[in-house]
């Protein structure tokens, strides 16, 4: 990729942004009027990045270039651009930290006051984009509960499409891939590529010129926001990475995945690429209704099957009977644990398993004791009512008071008990945003200042506890951003596991998102009456970070046989499936089957996942006619791979695996086969 800048007459232009070229400022001699940084002001012709207010009530900004340096932090340089306004006493640094392997360039910006009195900031995304003239189509990945990472595609015509949240939660993801019309395609496609690091209102905008030039913005959503930047305060936008590739939508995920997993995933000991452990999650077999020896009988079948973590989740504090009460009062329920929580992860422990639990931290119920006293420590406007959403309301964490509490609570209970999962959820949309007896200045900084806080909570926690692994859930996949990613290891992707549906919403969220973050659980959850066998579950769930969610007390020796023998068989290929590299091989999405291949970085092992959702008649008009051969990609072609299905030895070049592929291997409905070639 390459991204060039102009500086004329002491304004900074965007020159080019696309496939490396020898004279990008011929191939696209258009800069002019295209700033780097778009600003209300001047022409204000174009969609504007930076929206700022002064004292005296100009809303104009002129900026005029300062200079630049560059800096370096480990294997990676920042390049650092001053701009200042003409007149006023203000500083606008624009950031780039270039990431060559991953195709992928981070910017944002940092607004400085160096004055006396406040300015305020109306508007200020983390950065703008510009491509040159065009026809494009857009893929975006939309959602709802129980249905995330939908991908959507759309032509961009001659005005402005906007995606965007107004809440902390939004299942869409600002992921956007922008291609030629009609040639956005898995391979060998021109695509322009980025999202955003940001868990809450956040916004993208693409505005189609009429010139066909296409700029794309992206940064927090300043819609009933604003900042007040007071005397030498420095606001700092959220990072906004973008890149270009001419390898199509699944070079993107590949570079997406690996800047995640290499970069901004919390490093744990050192080591990015840990393994994340075999889990087994209570919710779905025993719900609100949590006890020592019900959760130890389900612990200790667990065991047997190779669970390596055993996650509690909600039911087991204080007053949490159903989902009507409980959420704020962060202390075991003495009805349910009498003797507290220890006695029951000291047994697990001497099981040979760690312990993990839930919360949700960010909420309340009007029937909790945290409520009772402080009423007031809740988002509300005054004289509006309090809407509930699964009987629960959100805590104003733009508050210090809130803040302290929800640390000292998490802190003491993962001090007080030997906690090495924590999941992490957060399950009620934003209602009221009201901060009353804030200071007028703050009171529309309220959504900013609580992400802010979020983050501030999560790093201090990591910081205190590092070898607890966290779990970002908010009702299954409803806030999964880089800034998520940047703190928490892995995702609960979805609450519907049903393994049909998820064929399709973990195919979505390996769209960016690396296999290692994406929890996945086998359960008795069958949304759709389909009879799937209890394999396919497995399958299905094995391509990610496996989970086990059944009611395992009920299973028979032969569903405790196949779990054992899966999990036994999934540990063989854990290494490569969460690490290596992905190629999604076949599209659900385009025909009646899906398959992706994983690939370890040397190359010399590939796990191949083939899902067979429905045999039927080919070239029906529902289903296009798909080759028989599966060919596999990014193998070592000189290499001998052996195949291990069944009992049956096969072996291929790494040439004839890419070139002929290997004939498809499953037949019949919800059927499936995990293929694993080893290279001598
Ligand atoms: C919503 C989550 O998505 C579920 O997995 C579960 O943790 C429930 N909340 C518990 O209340």
């Amino acid at each position: 990729m390459a991204y060039n800048l102009i500086v004329k007459n002491n304004k900074l232009y965007s020159s080019y942004y696309g496939p490396k070229a020898s004279h990008p400022e011929q191939d696209y001699p258009e800069f002019i009027e295209r700033l780097e940084v778009p600003v209300r002001g001047g022409e204000a012709n174009k969609t504007p990045q930076l929206e700022i207010e002064f004292k005296d009530g100009t809303r104009d900004l002129d900026l005029m270039y300062e200079g630049w340096s560059e800096s370096k932090e480990g294997d990676y340089v920042t390049l650092r651009i001053d701009q200042k306004d003409t007149y006023f006493p203000l500083v606008i640094s624009s950031f780039y930290r270039i990431l060559p392997e991953y195709d992928i360039i981070e910017k944002w910006l940092e607004i400085k006051n160096l004055g006396t009195e406040v300015i305020k900031i109306d508007n200020a995304l983390s950065g703008s984009l510009w491509l040159p003239p065009a026809e494009y189509e857009l893929l975006q990945y939309s959602g709802l509960w129980g249905q995330e990472f939908q991908p959507k595609s759309s032509e961009l015509t001659q005005g402005r499409k906007i995606f965007e949240v107004r809440d902390f939660k939004s299942y869409g993801s600002s992921l956007f891939s922008v291609g030629l019309k009609n040639n956005l395609t898995e391979d060998k496609a021109a695509v322009w590529y980025g999202q955003l690091h940001y868990s809450g209102n956040w916004k993208v905008e693409l505005d189609k010129q009429a010139d066909g030039s296409l700029q794309i913005l992206s940064g927090i959503n300043f819609w009933d926001t604003d900042w007040n930047l007071r005397s030498h305060e420095v606001f700092k936008t959220p990072k906004f990475s973008f890149g270009y590739t001419d390898n199509g939508l699944g070079e993107v995920s590949r570079n997406f995945s690996a800047y995640i997993r290499n970069v901004l995933l919390p490093n744990k000991d050192g080591k990015n690429k840990k393994v994340r452990p075999v889990i087994y999650n209570s919710w779905y077999a025993t719900e609100f209704d949590v006890n020592e020896k019900q959760q130890l009988a389900l612990a200790k079948v667990a065991k047997k099957i190779g669970v390596e973590t055993f996650v509690i989740d909600d039911g087991w504090f204080k007053g949490r009977v159903d989902d009507k009460g409980g959420l704020g009062d962060w202390t075991v329920d003495k009805n349910k644990f009498p003797n507290g929580l220890n006695p029951m992860i000291k047994k697990i422990n001497e099981m040979g398993m760690d312990f993990g639990i839930w919360v949700e931290p960010e909420m309340v119920n009007p029937n909790s004791d945290l409520y009772r006293s402080h009423p007031d420590w809740v988002m509300h406007f005054n004289n509006r009512n309090r809407t509930t959403g699964r009987n629960q309301l959100i805590l104003n964490l733009a508050r210090e008071d809130v803040y302290q509490y929800l640390y000292d609570s998490l802190h003491k209970l993962l001090t007080e008990n030997n906690i090495k999962y924590l999941k992490w959820d957060m399950n009620k949309t934003l209602t009221e945003p009201g901060w009353p007896d804030a200071d007028p200045l703050m009171r529309k900084e309220v959504r900013i200042r609580y992400v802010n806080n979020v983050y501030r909570l999560v790093d201090s926690l990591r910081k205190e506890f590092p070898d607890v692994w966290l779990e970002n859930c908010s009702s299954g996949g409803g806030r999964v951003d880089l800034g998520m990613f940047s703190r928490m290891d892995v995702v609960w992707a979805s609450d519907n596991i049903d393994p049909l549906d998820r064929i399709f919403i973990q195919y979505g969220y390996l769209s960016a998102f690396p296999a290692n973050t994406m929890v996945s659980w086998t359960g008795k959850e069958n949304w759709h009456d389909n009879n799937y066998p209890l394999d396919f579950r497995f399958n299905v769930a094995m391509s990610g970070v496996l989970g086990i969610g059944n009611d395992i007390t009920k299973w028979g020796n032969g569903e405790v046989e196949t779990a054992s023998r899966k999990i036994t068989e999934y540990k063989s290929i854990r290494n490569v499936t969460q690490n290596g590299t992905l190629y999604r091989i076949a599209s659900p999405f385009t025909s009646a089957r899906s398959s992706l291949q994983y690939v370890s970085d040397d190359k010399s092992e590939t796990v191949v996942f083939c899902y067979q959702l429905a045999d039927q008649l080919k070239g029906s008009s529902a289903f296009p006619v798909v080759s028989e051969q599966l060919k596999l990609q990014g193998l070592n072609a000189k290499a001998t791979y052996t195949v291990k299905a069944g009992n049956d030895k096969k072996t291929y070049t790494g040439e004839e695996l890419m070139q002929n592929g290997i004939t498809w291997p499953v037949k019949g409905t919800f059927n499936s086969i995990i293929l694993s070639f080893i290279s001598n």
